[in-house]
């Protein structure tokens, strides 16, 4: 049994389905759903706790970061709400973000315009790229921040960060990543990627529940930064070390992310996360990142043959787990795949193919047999 065969057996649904929507909601797999049982016995007997700050190592090292880097949020979108929040707005400044972007990436901002004068730049795609060049040109010394996911989520185009961290930080410009679409599929490390915050949940490819999610904040950045919301995990933790009533006349700011988090997690969820990073973890991103990379080439070169034209540019050093192909009438398509077994999704008028680590060739094959038949 090769090592691939060996990961499906964590994940039963294989048996019953091609799933190719990572870029979705993923399916849990056994490490997970055991984990979280395991919990909730333990909870239901009053036998013991999970600490979710457990969680912060295996994310850190995810990224490359230090656990008192990461504040634990509950999605993505949290925690970019909480970084365009934390930041100033001078008059007359901008932020940078692109026309392919999520919305929960440009909202934040949209919304913070409604009371300051923020002006918006979107760098606009070129044949679903978006070019170094055009972001060299929206970036000037009024810009607070480019704001832009790792992998765009409608075509998977796959930006170059250490570039754009580059022209953005040239500018005394922070670099905010969605990292949704790529942590657990695509190697990251903020240092070397020249990232200032970062946000991510952990139900697409980082296989774990929802209601998990995690926000890094370059350690010189924190203690510089106030949260707007706070509660009793925003402050340093020694507070709570007495036996008396709990200081409640100073606000006392954590000293680490800690500080942007403000109440109490959902365990549950980072139970099942921690399950699942472990499982990432072991098995190593460089080597999914290969693997997905390899499932990418053959998706691709079956694709052309079969005469579907790709949204996606096809140039390696942008790629990612998605690939998107036009196709007539994509959610009725869609959804008789779903009939069949097969899970893509409907995304810019094309169909969004989305696979994980752990599926094969075959399955891919057996996607393409079925589209040629509608
Ligand atoms: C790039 C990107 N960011 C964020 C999200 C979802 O945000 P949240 O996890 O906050 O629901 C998605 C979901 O598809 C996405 O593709």
């Amino acid at each position: 049994m090769n090592d691939i065969d060996k990961v499906r057996e964590y994940f039963p649904h294989v048996k019953e389905k091609i799933f190719l929507n990572h870029a979705g909601v993923s399916p849990l797999c056994t490490p997970v759903l055991n984990a979280i049982k395991e919990f909730l016995e333990c909870r239901t007997l009053s036998k013991g706790d999970f600490n979710p700050e457990s969680a912060k190592k295996f994310f850190a090292h995810l990224i490359n970061a230090e656990p008192e880097e990461i504040a634990l949020v509950p999605n993505t979108s949290t925690g970019l709400n909480v970084v365009a929040n934390m930041l100033s707005y001078p008059r007359g400044c901008n932020i940078v973000t692109a026309d392919l972007e999520f919305p929960s990436v440009v909202y934040p901002w949209l919304r913070i315009r409604i009371n300051l004068n923020l002006e918006i730049r979107y760098v606009k795609n070129v044949m679903g790229k978006l070019r170094i060049e055009d972001f060299e040109k929206a970036v000037d010394d009024n810009t607070v921040a480019v704001v832009i996911s790792h992998v765009e989520y409608g075509n998977g185009f796959r930006n170059n960060l250490e570039e754009i961290g580059e022209i953005a930080h040239d500018h005394g410009a922070f670099l905010i990543v969605d990292a949704c679409q790529s942590a657990g599929a695509v190697k990251i490390d903020v240092k070397r990627q020249n990232i200032d915050f970062l946000a991510t949940s952990c139900y697409k490819w980082l296989l774990g529940p929802c209601g998990a999610g995690f926000l890094y904040i370059k350690k010189d950045l924190i203690k510089e930064h106030c949260p707007t919301f706070v509660g009793w995990a925003s402050v340093k933790r020694e507070i709570f070390e007495t036996a008396d009533l709990w200081n409640n006349t100073e606000l006392t700011l954590s000293e680490t992310a800690s500080r942007f988090e403000i109440g109490t997690p959902s365990c549950l969820s980072y139970v099942g996360a921690s399950s699942a990073l472990k499982m990432i973890l072991e098995y190593g991103v460089d080597r999914i990142e290969d693997r997905i990379g390899e499932l990418i080439d053959y998706l691709i070169g079956r694709l052309e043959e079969e005469g579907f034209d790709l949204q996606t540019p096809k140039d390696p050093s942008n790629r990612s787990g998605i690939i998107n192909f036009k196709i007539s009438d994509p959610i009725k398509k869609v959804e008789e795949l779903r009939e069949k077994g097969v899970i893509v999704s409907a995304r810019m008028n094309g169909i969004r193919v989305s696979p994980h680590f752990y599926n094969t060739k075959e399955e891919i094959e057996e996607f393409i047999e079925r589209l040629k038949k509608m």
